[in-house]
């Protein structure tokens, strides 16, 4: 296989976005990344989304933006994975180039969620339609009950509980105030978490990732080929990948993420690395469980430890393993479909060392987790400056 490189990033604005449309969020992105590549074509391209159907009545999103991005006859195919969509689409995008099938390849996501279409419906399709949406389950009420399952399991009382918790989104919209681009700027404290509207006992408005409208894209190519375009070469050194039970009752322990264990430890073993040797990442906190539980699976804390890692400053910018740099879905926001592409952004943004209020020192090594639904599909990649 070929060396991958990342020479271009693109990203919109993350929002409630009205003015803007599924096909120009995605035209926005793409072009700002072939900008910022510098290339003056592209052979081939994938479209991160998890369900512009039922959003925007919209299917057939490799011809629809490729024709818009003025980009016919290249190969143009969509890819879904629900909310790694975007993760699994970057994903394909590394093994073509790596494969050799072409040298510079578009990757975007994009999804428009703001289109007066039922939000909390249309997610709930990545749940499982007969044993989980059917009887009513949200992903809020998903998360919810692995929230209550974690508190359970590690026999933590509710107070404390609760304050380590909202100590996530605290530090997520603390870093989305430094993050120009997030949809969420406010910075925020445990009681603004604990005083704000119920959602899903015990999760609060503001253990929520929000519905957001954006896109974002990248451009990737052998990491020869990269020479000649930049001179700072961001590698792809894995790309790990998983699936595990759709429904959150089948999985024989609620609250690890096995997904996320499979597609880390391909990771870790394809880029020849550990956890410690991790220097930040980015991860799916559509829920500020989801992070507490991810960051665990991932191998950065042990089995309990999770939950006390933002209170105690560890996932923090200047923490030992800064997590979330962008805001995480909390505070940036998740377009579902982007979201994985958008993470890759901003894992280039610090390696490039141009993450400016964010920035993590010495950032040479970051990872990025993505994951479908409550835990059934996710991805995992690792870039590094060579
Ligand atoms: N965090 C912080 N503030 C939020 C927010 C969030 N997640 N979602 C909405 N808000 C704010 C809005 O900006 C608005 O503020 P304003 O009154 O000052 O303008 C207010 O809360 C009400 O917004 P509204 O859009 O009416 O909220 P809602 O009640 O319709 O939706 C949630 C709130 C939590 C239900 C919705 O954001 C949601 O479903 N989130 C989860 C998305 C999801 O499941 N993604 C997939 C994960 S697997």
């Amino acid at each position: 296989m070929r060396e991958v490189a990342v020479i271009g990033i693109g990203i919109t604005k993350f929002g409630e976005l009205w003015n803007k449309n599924l096909r120009e969020l995605f035209v926005e992105a793409a072009l700002k990344a072939i900008k910022d590549a510098g290339v003056d074509h592209i052979d081939s391209m994938y479209v991160g989304c998890m369900t512009s159907g039922l959003f925007a009545q919209q299917e057939h999103l490799g011809a629809l933006m490729a024709d818009y991005l003025g980009q016919n006859p290249i190969p143009a195919v969509r890819v879904e994975s629900a909310c790694a969509s975007g993760g699994y689409a970057f994903r394909l995008g590394f093994f073509e180039v790596a494969s050799g099938a072409s040298d510079i390849v578009l990757v975007g996501g994009v999804e428009k969620m703001h289109t007066g279409a039922d939000a909390t419906a249309a997610l709930a399709a990545a749940a499982d339609a007969e044993y989980e949406s059917f009887i009513g389950a949200t992903f809020p009420g998903l998360y919810a009950m692995m929230a209550v399952a974690y508190k359970e399991k590690y026999n933590i009382p509710d107070d404390v509980f609760r304050r380590q918790l909202a100590m996530v989104a605290v530090k997520n919209h603390e870093n989305g105030s430094k993050n120009p681009n997030a949809q969420f700027r406010s910075k925020i404290t445990v009681d603004t978490v604990i005083n704000s509207t119920l959602v899903a006992d015990p999760l609060r408005l503001f253990d929520c990732s929000p519905v957001t409208d954006g896109a974002a894209a990248v451009i990737l190519c052998p990491v020869e080929l990269a020479k000649k375009y930049t001179d700072t070469i961001i590698k792809i050194s894995a790309s790990g990948a998983a699936t595990s039970t759709i429904q959150l009752a089948q999985r024989k322990d609620m609250v690890w993420l096995d997904v996320v264990e499979n597609a880390a430890k391909a990771a870790y073993k394809m880029a020849n690395v550990e956890p410690k040797d991790i220097d930040f990442a980015e991860v799916h906190d559509c829920f500020t469980i989801a992070e507490v539980c991810v960051i665990e699976a991932l191998g950065f804390f042990n089995p309990g430890e999770g939950i006390k890692a933002a209170e105690e400053g560890k996932t923090a910018l200047d923490g030992e393993i800064p997590v979330n740099t962008s805001g995480g879905l909390k505070s940036k926001g998740h377009p579902v479909g982007a979201t994985g592409v958008a993470q890759i952004v901003e894992l280039v943004e610090q390696l490039r060392g141009t993450a400016g209020e964010r920035q993590v020192k010495n950032a040479r090594r970051g990872l990025a987790q993505n994951m479908g639904g409550s835990g059934a599909s996710c991805t995992v990649h690792i870039l590094e400056v060579v």
